[in-house]
C-alpha cells in the first residue's frame, strides 16, 4: 500500500518547473538557449531510458503530437514546448537523454517524471563535474517522496505543513543560487498547481464535500507563497540576474475559461496507477477535457498555461512580470 501511494503521489505533488533563459544571441529565437528543469509536467522523454514505471512512451500518449508517443505526459505538446514556440525556437528543446552534439546549443530539458527538490533515495546518478549543468539533474524536486510518505499520508502530525515546507524551500533557494553560479541570468519559476484537484487526488483521498482535496491545495498555496518570497529575495541578493515567479496555480485555475465539458476525469482510460492503459482508444475530442490522464493536463490546458505565463492575462499570473518581459530585459 505504501509503495502504491508514494508512487502515485509523486506525480501529483511534484508539479514544479524551472526554466532558465539565457541571453539573446542570433537566430529567430528571443533567447539564445533555454534550459528546463522539472518533473512529469515538463519531461519530454528523459524517463524513457530509465528503469521506472513513470514513463509514457506508448500510445495513446502523444496521440495529438507530431511524433506520437515521445515520453511527454500528455496527448500533445507539453507547456514547455509551447513556451519554446513562443520564444521563437524552431525546434523543441531536446531532452537531456537524447541531446548530443550541437543540439545543446539551444538548451536542454532535464525534466524527469520523478524529480523533486530533494535527492532521490540512492543518488547513484552522480554527475561528472566536467558537465556542470548536468549537476542540476540531481537537484530537481522530489516533493512527492516526502509528501507521500512523511506528510500527507502519514497523518501522525510529526510534521506540520509549515515545518515541511520551510526546509524544502531553503533547499530550493540554494539550488537556484547554484544555477546562478553556473551562469543562469533569467530564470522563470513555476509554482505548484492545483494538485488537490486532479482526478487521482479526488478519487483517492476524497474531498469531504469540496471540489478539491483541501489539504493538498493548502500545501500548494503555502509552498507557492514561500517560493514567491524566495524570488523576491533572490532578486534583491543577486542583482545581475532576474528571477520571476509564475503563479501556476492561478493560471491553471484560469484555464477553466476554456469551458471544458469535463474537468473531473481524464480523457484516456487509466490503470490503477492513474497512467493511461496502453493502446486503448482515448476520448474523441481532447479539447473538451482538462485532464489527459489522472494527473496531467491535456495539451489544451498546457497551451493556455504557456500563453498565460508568456503574456500574463492578470497581474497576479506572474511576479514581478511575465516571461515576455523577462526576455526583453536588458541585463
Ligand atoms: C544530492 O546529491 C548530490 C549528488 O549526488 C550531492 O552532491 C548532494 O550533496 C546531495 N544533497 C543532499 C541534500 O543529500
Ligand atoms: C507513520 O509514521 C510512523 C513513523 O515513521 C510509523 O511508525 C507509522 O506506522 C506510520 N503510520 C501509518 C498509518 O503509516
Ligand atoms: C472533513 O470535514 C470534517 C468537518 O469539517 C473534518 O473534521 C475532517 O477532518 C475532514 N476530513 C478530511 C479528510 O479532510
Ligand atoms: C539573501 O541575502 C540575505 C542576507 O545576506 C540572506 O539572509 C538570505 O538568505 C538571502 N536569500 C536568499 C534567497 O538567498
Ligand atoms: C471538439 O470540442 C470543441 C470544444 O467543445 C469544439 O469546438 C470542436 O468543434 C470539437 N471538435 C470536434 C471534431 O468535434
Amino acid at each position: 500500500m505504501g509503495v502504491e501511494i508514494s508512487k502515485s503521489l509523486w506525480w501529483v505533488v511534484a508539479l514544479f518547473m524551472v526554466q532558465v533563459l539565457q541571453q539573446i544571441a542570433d537566430g529567430n529565437q528571443q533567447v539564445h538557449c533555454h534550459f528546463i528543469f522539472g518533473d512529469s509536467l515538463a519531461d519530454n522523454g528523459n524517463n524513457n531510458f530509465l528503469d521506472t514505471l513513470a514513463k509514457v512512451n506508448y500510445s495513446p500518449y502523444g496521440i495529438d503530437y507530431l511524433y506520437g508517443p515521445t515520453g511527454r505526459f500528455t496527448n500533445g505538446r507539453a507547456t514547455i514546448d509551447v513556451i519554446a514556440e513562443l520564444l521563437g525556437f524552431e525546434n523543441f528543446i531536446p531532452s537531456f537523454a537524447t541531446a548530443y552534439g550541437t543540439d545543446i546549443l539551444f538548451g536542454v530539458n532535464y525534466a524527469s517524471g520523478s524529480a523533486g527538490i530533494r535527492n532521490e533515495t540512492g543518488s547513484s546518478e552522480r554527475i561528472p563535474l566536467e558537465k556542470p549543468l548536468e549537476n542540476h539533474q540531481t537537484t530537481i524536486l522530489r516533493l512527492a517522496d516526502i509528501l507521500g510518505t512523511k506528510w500527507y499520508y502519514n497523518t501522525s502530525q510529526e510534521c506540520t505543513l509549515e515545518q515541511f515546507a520551510q526546509p524544502l524551500i531553503q533547499q530550493c533557494a540554494q539550488q537556484l543560487m547554484s544555477l546562478h553560479d553556473y551562469g543562469a541570468r533569467k530564470i522563470a519559476l513555476f509554482g505548484l498547481g492545483l494538485i488537490g484537484c486532479t482526478p487521482n487526488a479526488v478519487e483517492k483521498y476524497g474531498t469531504n464535500g469540496s471540489i478539491c482535496v483541501e489539504i493538498m491545495e493548502e500545501a500548494s498555496l503555502l509552498f507557492n507563497k514561500k517560493l514567491k518570497s524566495v524570488v523576491e529575495e533572490l532578486n534583491s541578493n543577486l542583482t545581475d540576474a532576474k528571477f520571476i515567479y509564475i503563479n501556476y496555480y492561478a493560471v491553471g485555475a484560469d484555464s477553466s475559461l476554456l469551458d471544458f465539458k469535463d474537468t473531473s476525469s481524464g480523457c484516456c482510460t487509466v490503470a490503477s496507477d492513474g497512467q493511461c492503459i496502453a493502446n486503448q482508444i482515448p476520448c474523441k475530442n481532447r479539447t473538451e477535457y482538462a485532464f489527459w490522464d489522472s494527473f496531467h493536463p491535456t495539451e489544451a490546458v498546457n497551451k493556455f498555461i504557456a500563453e498565460s505565463s508568456y503574456s500574463a492575462l492578470e497581474p497576479s499570473d506572474a511576479y514581478p512580470f511575465d516571461i515576455h518581459n523577462l526576455v526583453l530585459l536588458n541585463l
